[in-house]
């Protein structure tokens, strides 16, 4: 499986990903890094280990098609067959995801479908947690469709909340878990064990 990691900032779920391909945890390839910041601490994290890092954003170019077409070019030119978000906060072109229907996952930071949608990403999400009251938390990785943070669910975990907890604490955590959950579920892919049925994701 040769993998694009799509990420817009610091990609520590990046790191985690190529620390998994580079300990042998991950049998897969990372063919490409794709940012839409060209100072995305993700693609440095890319150069240090040598994977192909390309910038590509929709506000370079005078029409949709020719930004979709580049980007297909792109992943078509790395040989990609999946795509992982990590932290990237833009939509998928539609054709985008048609073309790569089922192999296009993202993680995000809650237990969808709560705190999900447009807007909610980073320490909004763990506010919002919080003002809510929620007493547990966690972190989804879910098919990508044409909706924000909303196709089929492939994995969660739970994260307790305690009172003590501050959107900043609640994050640490988070994250913690989504660098132990992304590459474990990637493996699940590579190994050709996740079968996606509508809204069902079993895992064999
Ligand atoms: C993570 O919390 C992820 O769940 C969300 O964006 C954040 C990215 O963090 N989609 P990082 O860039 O991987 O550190």
């Amino acid at each position: 499986m040769r993998i694009a990691v799509f990420a817009s900032g610091s990609g520590t779920n990046l790191q985690a990903i190529i620390d998994a391909v580079e300990d042998g945890k991950l049998d897969a390839e990372i063919g490409l890094v794709l940012s839409n910041k060209s100072d995305a601490y993700a693609l440095k994290r890319a150069i240090v280990h040598h994977i192909p890092d390309v910038y590509i954003s929709s506000k370079d170019f005078n029409h949709r098609d020719e930004f979709v077409n580049e980007m297909i070019g792109i992943l078509d030119e790395h040989n990609i067959d999946f795509i992982a978000l990590a932290g990237y906060l833009r939509k998928v072109p539609p054709e985008v995801v048609e073309k790569y229907r089922n192999r296009i996952t993202n993680i995000h930071p809650a237990l969808l479908p709560s705190f999900g949608g447009k807007g909610m990403y980073g320490i909004r999400v763990h506010r919002a947690v919080l003002e809510y009251g929620c007493k547990v938390t966690g972190v989804s990785v879910h098919i990508v469709d044409n909706e924000y943070d909303h196709g089929a669910i492939v994995a969660q975990r739970c994260v307790p909340v305690n009172e003590q907890d501050t959107p900043e604490t609640l994050a640490k955590k988070v994250l913690a878990i989504e660098h132990r959950l992304y590459p474990e579920v990637l493996q699940w892919f590579a190994q050709g064990r996740v079968h996606i049925c509508g809204r069902l994701v079993r895992v064999v």
